[in-house]
């Protein structure tokens, strides 16, 4: 248990608007502050943050909570690893026993083991061992400075020589098995997970080695091996080379595919470049790079695969408050290739020119119908409408609107109304939809004046009200406490949280949020955190702490109706002997 003394401590050292702020970008708007959600994609901001009760919540995906959680969420930590984060930032001494935390640990050991394995990699590159491995990278056009930069490695062809390597280092097996670096042959003994490989540390933002990717010098095996996840690697949660690149000042993000190609941009000056591990972009890195760009463009291969990968990435921009161009390459396969090739002020050419991600969408509609048939026309013009109907910008439309009726000589003016048709239905729908979520917040919110559809909706929407009113008028706690227990919630979570809340009531301690998340789960942060967040205008009167207490307890004893009816008449017989002896 942490004790309440350190949280206040951590309450005022990491204030929570300054904490987000490093990764979310607020304005402020009268009491609190808002801005594009960390945690889902969106174009609206309906992420809020409430320096006054020190808490945040997303009206749009129903993540909140204080600080703690915040970095529990966005750093992917478990609570104490989120104190020790918070804590380290401010310059705090953690309580002792909160040290030894066993999975913090290893994620510790993890990271220490995984650095030295780089240092390992990176020094038989430069022995007599990594001969082939050096002429490999000289022969690839790689300079000295930028193996070093990017830390570059040689793994042995050997079985063992890292496991020998880091158990002299005092790692064990399991610690090395953990990271992932040796795996467990089948007779029991350890084998190097990398062998005969060129080696690309992976590196957070917080310039941690999370994992690896190795090359292939030759035909054996797969072209190139990654780390799998690892409790201090999530794949889809980071982009290699972001450490480097996210200090960049213009605004723009290249995205790659590969390891190379990105380390070739950044040789060639464009140390803007990133690229996803091996897999194809995540929405969650989608999110990143919409963190650290207001721009991005996508340099993947030029075969199917790459133009199929960049459709999946535009799509997932789409709903990003990001611009997206994408680099057409002609003659060359990757960025690697082309900047080998043509040099990088023809890449920077390339770069300027950065198509838009619409035009893009119109080449590869071209290419699917035949415009030069009047079959082929209609159909590429049905397409090229829906396609034009989702661009929100009307100057923009009109831009491709006239670009496409010049090119296949038609009136622009029929594309235009069939396109604003399409419009008019899409923006009706969404009217109707917006029409029936504020149907629901209004129930939700109109407190005790809503005609409940039924009685146990009566129930939960006063389990929810009750818990606000505790919250913002605690001396009501007394009488409340006097009509039901934890056990009258119907509702799992309120549950949690009532028996949170009234424990530190009870021993008169604080209870704001960042009291409370040490006793909840994530889940029941988040829900209390939205209460409060969309009942923020409500005021109670003393006396309907009463009114809630009741509502709830009748929810539960209309349970116990249905409950009555299932018992056998032993049962049946105890249940009443016992609640005779309550009622004296
Ligand atoms: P590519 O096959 O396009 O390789 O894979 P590349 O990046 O051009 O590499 P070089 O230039 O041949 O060295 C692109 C990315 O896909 C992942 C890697 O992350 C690679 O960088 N990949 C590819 C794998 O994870 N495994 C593979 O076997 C192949
Ligand atoms: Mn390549």
């Amino acid at each position: 248990m942490i004790p309440d003394s350190f949280i206040e401590e951590l309450k005022y050292a990491a204030d929570i608007e300054q904490i987000i702020s490093s990764y979310v970008s607020l304005k402020r708007k009268g009491r609190h502050l808002s801005g594009l959600c960390p945690f889902h994609s969106e174009k609206t901001a309906s992420f809020t943050v409430y320096p006054d009760s020190q808490s945040y919540y997303c009206f749009g995906c129903g993540n909140g909570g204080d600080v703690i959680t915040f970095i529990r969420n966005i750093e992917n930590l478990d609570y104490i690893e989120a104190l020790k984060f918070l804590a380290g930032k401010a310059g705090l001494k953690m309580p002792e026993d909160a040290k030894n935390d066993k999975a913090a640990r290893l994620k510790m050991r993890i990271l220490e083991l995984n650095r030295e394995t780089a240092r390992f990699y990176h020094a038989c590159l430069n022995s007599g061992a990594g001969k082939d491995a050096f002429s490999y990278l000289m022969g690839r056009g790689l300079k000295m400075k930028t193996i070093r930069t990017f830390g570059l490695g040689f793994s042995p062809d050997s079985w063992d020589s890292l496991f020998l390597h880091l158990r002299e280092k005092g790692y064990s097996p399991f610690e090395m098995e953990a990271a992932c670096v040796v795996r467990k042959g089948k007779g029991g003994g350890y084998y190097d997970q990398f062998r005969g490989r060129v080696m690309f540390p992976i590196i957070d933002l917080r310039g941690n080695v999370i994992g690896f990717g190795g090359r292939s010098m030759g035909e054996k095996g797969p072209k190139y091996l990654n780390s799998p996840d690892t409790p201090v690697f999530k794949k889809s949660r980071n982009l290699f080379a972001l450490s480097f690149a996210k200090s960049t000042k213009t605004g723009l993000l290249i995205l790659g595919e590969g390891y190379m190609d990105v380390i070739s941009m950044h040789q060639a000056g464009f140390t803007n470049a990133v690229a996803t591990l091996g897999t194809s972009l995540t929405e969650e890195q989608s999110r990143l790079v919409s963190q650290y760009a207001k721009r991005v463009v996508i340099a993947y291969d030029s075969d199917g695969a790459g133009q199929a990968a960049t459709k999946r990435a535009i799509n997932l921009f789409s709903k990003l408050d990001v611009a997206v161009g994408v680099l057409e390459m002609k003659d060359a396969k990757d960025p690697d290739e082309f900047i080998q090739k043509f040099g990088r002020e023809r890449f920077e050419m390339l770069l300027q020119s950065g198509k838009s991600a619409m035009d893009f969408e119109i080449t590869k509609l071209k290419k699917i119908h035949d415009i030069t048939v009047s079959e082929g026309a209609v159909a590429f013009l049905n397409d090229f409408c829906k396609l034009i109907a989702g661009v929100e910008n009307e100057i923009e439309r009109g831009v491709y609107i006239t670009g496409t009726a010049r090119e296949l000589d038609i009136d622009k003016k029929s594309i235009i109304s069939t396109v604003e048709a399409l419009r008019k239905k899409k923006n009706a729908g969404l009217r109707k939809k917006g029409a029936h979520n504020l149907h629901v917040y209004a129930q939700d919110n109109a407190g005790s004046r809503v005609k409940p559809r039924d009685k146990q909706l009566e129930g939960l929407v006063a389990e929810d009200r009750l818990l606000v009113m505790l919250m913002k008028n605690p001396d009501t706690f007394d009488r409340v406490g006097k009509i039901i227990s934890p056990d009258d919630f119907v509702d799992e979570d309120n549950r949690g949280i009532y028996t949170a809340i009234s424990e530190k009531m009870r021993f008169g301690q604080p209870f704001e949020i960042i009291y409370l998340s040490q006793a909840l789960t994530n889940g029941q942060v988040a829900k209390l955190t939205g209460l409060l967040a969309k009942n923020r205008d409500l005021h109670f009167e003393p006396k309907q702490a009463e009114e809630f207490a009741q509502a709830v307890k009748r929810q539960r004893d209309k349970k116990s109706q249905e409950e009555l009816k299932n018992m056998t008449t032993e049962e049946l017989a105890k249940y009443l002997l016992d609640n005779k002896k309550q009622q004296k």
